[in-house]
């Protein structure tokens, strides 16, 4: 059986786009030592600049711990050297089954007998991504929402080949670094988190396609509806509240037929040419001439105020 370290102050980074450098730059915070290899040219300099550019936020949301600092990374040139001391690693390679399994096979090989790798795959089933492991009982779902520094959500998933304590031992390691985690009990491709953004944004692309109303509008209707209440409290608990004290049972009889109605007139688009070419057009009028950057930087300020504000 394995036992898992106590305290977690090495962490191997495996991988470092999008996610793998927002990861870097939350354990940093956190107080960890981290090494992270990537074989990208530009691997080392992209990280260091998101980090830099990640850190003030880390700041305003409290994330940063005492004795923390951005220069607690190594970038090293080989995954051997960048798991073979850690505690935990969290792989964020592309999301190719074939890329993982041959990353898996030089993780194992370098990876301490108590460590714990966990992978931040979107969609990918964790017993297709067991596959290639010898012991595949060391390596989690420990899946992120982007850009996890930021988004507390962490979806935590094992099966029954996963090893006893892993999923607890990878659950501290998130929540001590200020993450919420939920456990995803069985394998479906997407998880949860993925899949109700999936239903959602079938039916917000079906509306457009419909000419229901705009790209501007569909989006205008989450944020400045039930993607307010959304932040606060979850759907069930949100109908539940809906009720007006009738609870579930109540709001299933009352508003059951409504649903049922909604439900049946609901179509499953399709992401093809003439989709992304209407979504697109939408896009660029609720844009308005703001930049990729502008817009980015918006997200993350007011993700900062939202967090902060329901902290
Ligand atoms: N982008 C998202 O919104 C998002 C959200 C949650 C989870 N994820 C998951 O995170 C993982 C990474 O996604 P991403 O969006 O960061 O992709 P990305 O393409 O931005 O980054 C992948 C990185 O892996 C590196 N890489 C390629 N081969 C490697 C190797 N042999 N060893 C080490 N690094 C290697 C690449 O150079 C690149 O920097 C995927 O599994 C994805 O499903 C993505």
């Amino acid at each position: 059986m394995t036992a898992f370290p106590e305290t977690v102050e090495r962490v191997g980074i495996v991988g470092a786009g999008v996610i793998g450098a927002s990861w870097a730059s939350l354990f940093l915070a956190a107080g960890k030592e981290v090494e992270l290899f990537d074989p990208a040219s530009n691997a080392e300099e992209d990280t260091r600049r998101y980090i830099e550019t990640a850190w003030p936020s880390l700041n305003q949301l409290g994330l940063v711990t005492a004795g923390a600092s951005p220069e607690r990374i190594r970038f090293v040139g080989d995954v051997a050297s960048a798991v073979a001391e850690a505690q935990f690693v969290q792989e964020s390679v592309p999301e190719r089954l074939e890329v993982k399994h041959e990353i898996y096979g030089q993780i194992e090989a370098a990876l301490p007998p108590d460590a714990l790798v966990a992978t931040s795959s979107s969609g990918l089933l964790l017993s297709d991504l067991q596959a290639s492991w010898r012991d595949p009982s060391r390596i989690v779902l420990g899946h992120p929402f982007n850009p996890p520094h930021l988004i507390p959500l962490v979806e935590l998933l094992g099966n029954e080949r996963t090893a006893l304590g892993a999923l607890d031992f990878a659950r501290a390691v998130y929540e001590g670094c200020g993450k919420v985690t939920i456990r995803v009990n069985k394998e479906v491709p997407g998880h949860v988190a993925n899949r109700l953004q999936a239903a959602l944004w079938r039916e917000a692309i079906d509306l457009v396609l419909q000419g229901v109303a705009s790209v501007e509008d569909v989006d205008k209707a989450v944020t400045a509806g039930p993607g307010l209440r959304w932040s606060v409290m979850g759907p069930h608990m949100l109908f539940s509240l809906g009720s007006g004290g009738a609870g579930m049972e109540g709001f299933c009889a009352r508003y059951g037929d409504s649903f049922h109605r909604w439900w049946d007139s609901m179509n499953a688009p399709r992401l093809d040419e003439e989709a992304g070419r209407v979504l697109s057009e939408g896009i660029i009028e609720e844009e308005r001439g703001r930049s990729f950057a502008e817009l980015a930087a918006e997200r993350d300020r007011k993700l900062i105020a939202a967090l902060r504000a329901l902290a």
